[in-house]
């Protein structure tokens, strides 16, 4: 019996401190809601924002609090707007507070950003001539008197292309200058194209937030090494009396230029005549192997030409006695015409006698 009185009183207990917890609870730790939930506002400009206490109970007023705009105690209302005006101060806390009736306060700072757009953003002039060849290059951005740096976003582009975006982290709500730097490496294409950077403030996700602020723009020379139009080797056959032209044309930034030389340095040859354009035309009488170097400040290639002399098989030589063949016959045939038509001349005492297998 003893234990039961026991047990009932302290359930009693429990369940009238359950109450009282619930009800301290209900009545003093609802939520403040802001709207919109983060206010930004332009240094010098101005802002406005709602307090909402409407899920509290038990509310005796609403008032706002700061240097820009107060409202002061209104009571028997559970929201209230504040219009804060000329905001002048980057550390600024609004607070909006509630009173209840038993005379609690409650209070809530509004979250708020106050930014300035950079006074100048600019780049300065990278390295010029940049070689396509694998360097990395770096393109700075600096950023004048911006605030804050937190929501600073730093893009640069490159003809159009973003290349890098880079934001800073941190909690200065002040103004700084911000000198940001990205790498980029170059190709061919790159040449003549222009190079930029652009500062933002990420303000917000649904709102538009202020224009992005772009630097001067500097246009590359890029420089690249030259690449043969035909790099393939070649393989050439002399023809008597016959020129042959070498192509050497490459392409390449500065314009390349050209040096021939020839395997067998007993050969005088081109060597004489100081050949400095892609194209070498020439009477060559001796195989061997000719080589061209084009050139530039970003590099070097070369390409091989072997000049071979025809080989002496005995296609050609079956040509050549073909040739001497028919012109033979031509030969006796028109003999035989001529001695037919004047009658003067005989086979057997002429002193051109043609044989059926040609001059010797
Ligand atoms: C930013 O740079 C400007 C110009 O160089 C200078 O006048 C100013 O004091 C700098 N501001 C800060 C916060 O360093
Ligand atoms: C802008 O800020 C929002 C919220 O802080 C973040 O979610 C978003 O990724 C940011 N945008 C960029 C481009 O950094
Ligand atoms: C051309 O010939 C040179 C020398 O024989 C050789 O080193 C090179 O690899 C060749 N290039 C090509 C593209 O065949
Ligand atoms: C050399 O080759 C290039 C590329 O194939 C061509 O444009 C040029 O006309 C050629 N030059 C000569 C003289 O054959
Ligand atoms: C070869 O050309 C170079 C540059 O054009 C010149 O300085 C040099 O005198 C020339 N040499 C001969 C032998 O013509």
């Amino acid at each position: 019996m003893k234990m039961q009185q026991w047990l009932k009183t302290t359930m009693r207990f429990f369940v009238f401190l359950i109450f009282i917890l619930w009800a301290g609870k209900s009545a003093h730790s609802c939520e403040i809601e802001f709207h919109p939930p983060l206010v930004f506002v332009e240094f010098g400009g101005s802002a406005t924002a709602n307090c909402d206490a409407s899920l509290c109970s038990n509310i005796a007023g609403i008032g706002w609090e700061s240097s820009f705009g107060g409202t002061g105690l209104v009571e028997g209302q559970s929201t209230l707007n504040v219009n804060l005006q000329n905001v002048k101060e980057w550390n600024t806390k609004p607070q909006c507070y509630i009173v209840f009736s038993d005379d609690t306060q409650k209070t809530k700072n509004l979250p708020i950003t106050v930014y300035k757009m950079p006074k100048k953003v600019s780049m300065p002039k990278p390295i010029s001539p940049m070689k396509a060849t694998g360097e990395y290059y770096i393109l700075q951005c600096d950023v004048e008197d911006v605030a804050p740096a937190n929501r600073l976003i730093i893009t640069w582009y490159k003809g159009n292309e973003m290349i890098y975006e880079q934001n800073r982290k941190g909690h200065n709500p002040l103004p700084v200058n911000e000198s940001l730097q990205t790498t980029v490496n170059v190709v061919a294409e790159d040449h003549g194209k222009k190079v930029w950077c652009e500062a933002r403030l990420n303000l917000s996700s649904a709102e538009q937030g202020p224009p992005p602020m772009r630097s001067e723009s500097h246009v590359l020379t890029v420089y690249y090494p030259p690449t043969l139009t035909e790099p393939t080797n070649e393989t050439l056959e002399i023809s008597f009396g016959k020129t042959i032209s070498l192509n050497c044309s490459a392409t390449g930034n500065p314009t390349p230029v050209y040096s021939w030389h020839f395997a067998d340095p007993t050969q005088e040859g081109i060597q004489k005549q100081n050949v400095t354009g892609p194209i070498l035309t020439e009477n060559f009488r001796v195989s061997g192997v000719y080589s061209c170097t084009a050139s530039n400040a970003a590099g070097g290639t070369t390409k091989y030409f072997n000049i071979n002399k025809p080989s002496r098989n005995w296609t050609t030589i079956a040509v050549i006695l073909a040739v001497f063949l028919t012109l033979g016959a031509v030969l006796f045939i028109g003999g035989a015409i001529f001695v037919t038509k004047n009658g003067t001349f005989s086979f057997h005492r002429g002193i051109y006698r043609p044989t059926s297998t040609g001059p010797k």
